[in-house]
């Protein structure tokens, strides 16, 4: 923590109080803090607290002495390693969704790209509200990092969740996220999404992959430090922050994209829903409707995971099998046939696993047929597994 520069967005919440003890709590840590605070969050602490806790003069207003201009706003989001709210409002946490800035401190969030950690603290229904969850939603797909909130009795004397967590706990939280960068100095190229192969210009092949484990594993391989590139096919999901994000549409166009790519990265997770045939020729004008049948001959795509592992030197290279019978058996074929060093195997058919849910049921299958089963869990979490796996082999390897 020796050095790192946090800057802590306090918003007008009864939990105010214990931010002062986070920022103490990091101070001593030996962080770097600097303290912006809304309107609102004076009126539950002053500015004055942080200032004397900090040594670091406390932001609030957006616009200061007209006679000395400076911009705040950016010099705070240059300053920060890790921007860190707490406690962070309903209200805030809308506006950070949406992109408003009408403060000082939702102005830097705007301003800013570097790692927002978001701790919410407010009344159980405020947080269970399907606008606040569709907000925390949002900031999540966009890579912000936001802890759960505790369950216990809350200011409003209610007893729920929504409790600002232990200022103890907030500061672990922190420390992990600067301390077990378990990736750092890997470069990581994972594939998402599905491919689309064109009939004619209107028209395609497609599969139901939504991207959400490859940019989930893209999103956690970062958050461990990793130098990314995603690669994505089909995918409505917004690009994940703090990576290359490169979008492609055929098989043919993200073979290339990936062989480009793949001398300079240290493992490949190819998450990607690659179709297995394309159209030979697709029509350059759009079919019109006039025979009864219509016929499309289809050619075999290249199978770009299998030449990775022809080309592989010392690259990890982690293989997704989606079946929909016979998971354990087809998996471990292609583990072999394709040389990889793991491969996540799932039954697509299975209620809470496959394609456009947020969770699945995966096992990983080893080279030395060790087979790990997990229980249902969010894509987010099977993505940090997949990760942390992929961690082990570089460790082993070094
Ligand atoms: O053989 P199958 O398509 O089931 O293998 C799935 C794995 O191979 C996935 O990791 C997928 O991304 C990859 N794959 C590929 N190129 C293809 C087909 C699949 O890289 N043409």
């Amino acid at each position: 923590m020796l050095n790192k520069n946090i800057l802590i967005g306090v918003t007008g919440g009864i939990a105010a109080y214990k931010v002062v003890e986070v920022a103490s709590r990091l101070k001593k840590m030996g962080a770097n803090v600097r303290v912006m605070m809304t309107r609102n969050a004076t009126e539950f602490v002053s500015p004055r607290t942080f200032r004397e806790i900090t040594d670091n003069a406390v932001s609030v207003e957006m616009f200061g002495d007209a006679a000395n201009f400076h911009v705040a706003h950016i010099g705070l989001a240059t300053f920060a390693d890790l921007i860190l709210i707490a406690p962070a409002t309903a209200n805030f946490i809308a506006k950070a969704a949406h992109g408003l800035a009408d403060d000082l401190l939702t102005t830097t969030i705007v301003a800013s790209d570097k790692p927002l950690m978001i701790v919410p603290a407010m009344n159980t229904k405020m947080f269970d509200n399907p606008a606040t969850q569709e907000n925390l939603k949002i900031l999540k797909s966009r890579g912000a990092m936001i802890l759960e909130p505790a369950s216990g009795e809350l200011a409003c004397g209610t007893v729920g969740k929504g409790r600002l967590p232990e200022p103890e706990d907030i500061c672990a939280v922190v420390e992990k996220f600067f301390t077990s960068k378990k990736l750092s100095g890997k470069k990581i190229l994972v594939t998402a999404g599905g491919t689309v192969e064109a009939i004619d210009p209107v028209r395609y092949i497609g599969n139901r992959s939504s991207g959400r484990m490859g940019y989930e594993i893209a999103r956690a391989a970062v958050n461990e430090g990793a130098e990314v590139i995603l690669i994505s096919g089909k995918s409505e999901l917004p690009a994940p922050q703090n990576l290359k994000f490169v979008k492609v549409e055929s098989a043919t166009e993200m073979r290339e994209t990936v062989l480009k790519e793949f001398d300079s990265v240290d493992a490949v997770i190819m998450s990607a829903a690659v179709a297995d045939y394309r159209v030979k020729n697709p029509a350059v004008q759009k079919i019109k409707k006039s025979a009864e049948t219509l016929t499309l001959e289809l050619v075999k795509n290249p199978d770009i995971l299998r030449e990775l592992g022809t080309l592989k030197k010392s690259q990890v290279l982690v293989g997704f099998a989606a079946e929909t019978q016979n998971v354990l058996q087809y998996a471990e074929k292609k583990l072999v046939e394709k040389n990889l060093d793991f491969i996540v195997a799932n039954d697509v058919t299975a209620e809470g696993a496959g394609f456009n849910v947020p969770t699945n049921i995966a096992s990983i299958i080893w080279r030395n047929g060790n087979v790990e089963n997990f229980a249902k869990m969010d894509k987010s979490k099977l993505a940090e597994k997949i990760t942390d796996r992929v961690a082990e082999l570089f460790k082993a390897r070094s």
